[in-house]
């Protein structure tokens, strides 16, 4: 991925000279410790794997008004789901951002990363963060607990999933797919082909 852009916001990859902000944002302990792995206090050193892109992972920076205000990304788990990841610097906390950047994520998961679903996970303590997944249709899976790095302690998650919507299109439909597609558009409309190939009405 190169950049993607939403209505307000420029995805783009992280570099070098981002690593101030990102210690003076991601580093506020009010975002590190609704995070897993963002240390607290931050340095420039540490930060810099979090500059870097990792194979599997779709790592964005979130550009608003020409400054960097955050981030967002996921990691593909072998299973095939990507695990949503994003945090927004406290001074545009309530903007809508984090909604409207994880919402361009994950479609561009689902189309171009081709993931078959996305899981992610809030801490009990972060109502924020849970309004931003059920805005974008995550529900809810089961409890945890999850070590943070910032409180230095486990700390109680809920988990979430966000199956593929049946009607969200691959950028390149694999060729199995397509042939699927074309036998959907010649059976009869109405009915459901069962396992075994026998015909059966579609359930109301
Ligand atoms: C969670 C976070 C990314 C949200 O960013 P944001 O840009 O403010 O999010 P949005 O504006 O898109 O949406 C926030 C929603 O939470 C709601 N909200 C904010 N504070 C709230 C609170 N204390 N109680 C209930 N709802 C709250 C907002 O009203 C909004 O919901 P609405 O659109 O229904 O009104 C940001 O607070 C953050 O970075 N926190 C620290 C890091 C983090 O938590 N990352 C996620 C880890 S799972």
């Amino acid at each position: 991925m190169t950049e993607l852009h939403t209505e307000r916001l420029c995805l783009r990859l992280f570099r070098a000279d981002d690593a101030r902000a990102f210690v003076a944002l991601a580093g506020d302990p009010a975002v590190a410790r609704m995070t897993s792995d963002i240390p607290n206090p931050l340095t420039e050193a540490e930060a810099a794997p979090w500059l870097r892109r990792e194979s599997g992972e779709v790592r964005c920076a979130l550009e608003y008004q020409g400054r960097l205000v955050g981030g967002a990304g996921y990691f593909r788990r072998p299973s095939g789901a990507g695990e949503l990841g994003f945090w927004i610097g406290r001074p545009w906390w309530g903007l809508g951002l984090a909604t409207e950047a994880t919402r361009a994520i994950v479609r561009y998961g689902f189309t171009e990363g081709e993931l078959q679903a996305f899981s992610s996970s809030h801490f009990t303590d972060n109502t924020s963060s849970e309004r931003v997944l059920r805005k974008l249709g995550f529900h809810p899976i089961g409890r945890a607990a999850m070590w943070c790095v910032a409180r230095r302690s486990m700390v109680d998650v809920v988990e979430y999933w966000l199956a593929r919507p049946a009607n969200e299109k691959r950028a390149r439909e694999p060729a199995a797919g397509r042939w699927r597609a074309l036998l959907d558009k010649m059976r009869r409309p109405g009915t459901t082909q069962s396992a075994t190939g026998r015909e059966s009405r579609r359930e109301p």
